[in-house]
């Protein structure tokens, strides 16, 4: 046996719990048998000290602001890779050679429709229905699509539904978005990549040619590389609580969807453009500084600290260089990202947010930049949600793979009242 961790409790009754270690990062202590021989949960709201699975696909050094994908650091994927390939690390654990993919995203390219019927669900939402809702709907009705796929024990169906929730998302996004304007949904293009298909179904018009800006491709692409996989996040972990049932993994995407779409996950960033729209000129930021501090103030700069980060979010670097970059080529500017900058400067340098080791995150700087590329602010969250589906797909794979899985069935600390008699309602 390796090294265990000593618990007295119970009546003094003295235990020891394995410690298992992984490659990198901390150990933990294996507490499985805790309840069957001490009758005792551990309580950990929010999950603040426990690891739910063993994963080998993210890594994040929350100290070091250190994020890896299956080994690979985040800012040579963004810099050098594209999100197929970092779809297909994700997937199958390596980078894939120049024919794997090319049969990779040729693959992807030939599940981009939906089925015709699923398209007329669009016109049963209002005209107004947030992205995020048309989302969560549609992507759990593709359940009722694909019985050929069903048999979650089968991985070849594993792969193929993971194929299609990956290929499917930025046309069920794109006609999102194409519903909410009032224009014609556009089909793909499978001779387009990934992310220059998605561009054109949201952005182009039947009534003429649209040609794929490269900069903004580039600059979409990266920001998919971003959010593609983030560890055992809110969403993460709602994906695999799904999926642990046994249940289908379009319902369980669906889940994860929903899940996202909350201000304080996935929904940041459409809230921190909002909030830089609202403070709008950099003379008003020593007052939102003073309510994100004001503890009787429920506001809290959005686009700011992370459960794990306590440093710098490594995306959050490269989306700031990503921001400029595109705003350099394509000679725009925008006056929200000045405040931003100033924004960004002034908490940093306020005891506060230092010692609470509060840094920007993903979502700080993504909606300057997803604004300058044409989306309203409704469709961040949609973005984020369609290129977070690779990580939900692959962790929800490994899960199923796992031999040790289990239906995940959280304990509680029950708090309620004792048993008691029912009174008849004359007696109450
Ligand atoms: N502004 C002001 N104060 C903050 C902020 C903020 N953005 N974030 C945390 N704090 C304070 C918080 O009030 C608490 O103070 P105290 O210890 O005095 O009670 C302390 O910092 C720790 O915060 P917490 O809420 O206990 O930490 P958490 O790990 O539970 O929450 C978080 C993490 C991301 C939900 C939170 O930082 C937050 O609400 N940030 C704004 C929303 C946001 O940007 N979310 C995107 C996260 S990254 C992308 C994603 O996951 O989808």
């Amino acid at each position: 046996m390796g090294e265990s961790a000593k618990l007295v409790a119970g009546g003094n009754k003295e235990l020891d719990l394995p410690i298992l270690t992984g490659t990198v990062g901390p150990d933990v202590i294996d507490i499985r048998k805790l309840y069957a021989q001490t009758g005792m949960f551990t309580f950990d709201p929010g999950f603040t000290s426990t690891a739910a699975c063993e994963s080998a696909l993210t890594y994040i050094d929350g100290d070091e602001g250190v994020l890896l994908h299956r080994g690979y650091p985040i800012g040579q994927l963004a810099e050098h890779s594209s999100f197929m390939e970092v779809s297909y690390l994700l997937l199958n654990n390596e980078l894939p050679s120049k024919t794997e993919l090319s049969d990779f995203s040729r693959t992807i390219s030939r599940h981009t429709m939906l089925h015709e019927q699923l398209m007329s669900f669009y016109g049963g939402f209002r005209r107004d229905a947030h992205p995020m809702a048309i989302m969560c709907g549609v992507v759990g009705a593709l359940s009722a699509f694909y019985h050929d796929s069903s048999d979650i024990a089968d991985p070849q169906h594993r792969k193929i539904s993971s194929h299609r929730l990956i290929a499917k998302m930025p046309t069920i996004a794109a006609a999102a978005y194409k519903y909410s304007v009032g224009q014609p949904f556009v089909y793909p293009d499978n001779s387009l990549s990934y992310t220059g298909n998605f561009l054109r179904m949201t952005f182009g018009v039947p009534a003429e040619p649209y040609e794929v800006n490269p900069i903004v491709e580039r600059a979409m692409d990266r920001i998919f590389i971003l959010h593609a996989d983030h560890e055992q996040n809110a969403s993460t972990s709602t994906v695999r609580l799904a999926g642990s049932s046994g249940a289908n993994p379009f319902a369980c995407i669906a889940a994860g969807i929903a899940c996202l779409w909350g201000p304080a996950h996935g929904g940041a960033n459409e809230a921190a453009l909002n909030m830089l729209k609202e403070i709008g000129t950099p003379d008003k930021i020593p007052h939102y500084i003073a309510r994100a501090k004001d503890k009787n103030d429920p506001f809290r700069l959005m686009g700011f600290g992370h459960r794990v980060y306590k440093n710098y979010d490594p995306r959050a670097t490269v989306m700031q260089k990503t921001v400029r970059e595109v705003f350099d080529s394509l000679k725009v500017s925008d006056p929200l990202f000045e405040t931003a900058l100033r924004l960004e400067e002034l908490a940093l340098s306020d005891p506060y947010f230092i010692e609470k080791k509060l840094f920007p995150n993903v979502d700080f700087y993504s909606g300057i930049i997803l604004s300058a590329i044409g989306f309203p602010t409704t469709m961040f969250t949609a973005l984020f949600a369609l290129a977070r589906t690779v990580g939900w797909v692959a962790q929800w794979n490994e899960m199923i793979s796992d031999p040790n899985q289990k239906i995940g069935r959280p304990r509680q600390l029950y708090t309620g009242p004792t048993e008691r008699d029912y009174l008849p309602l004359g007696k109450r």
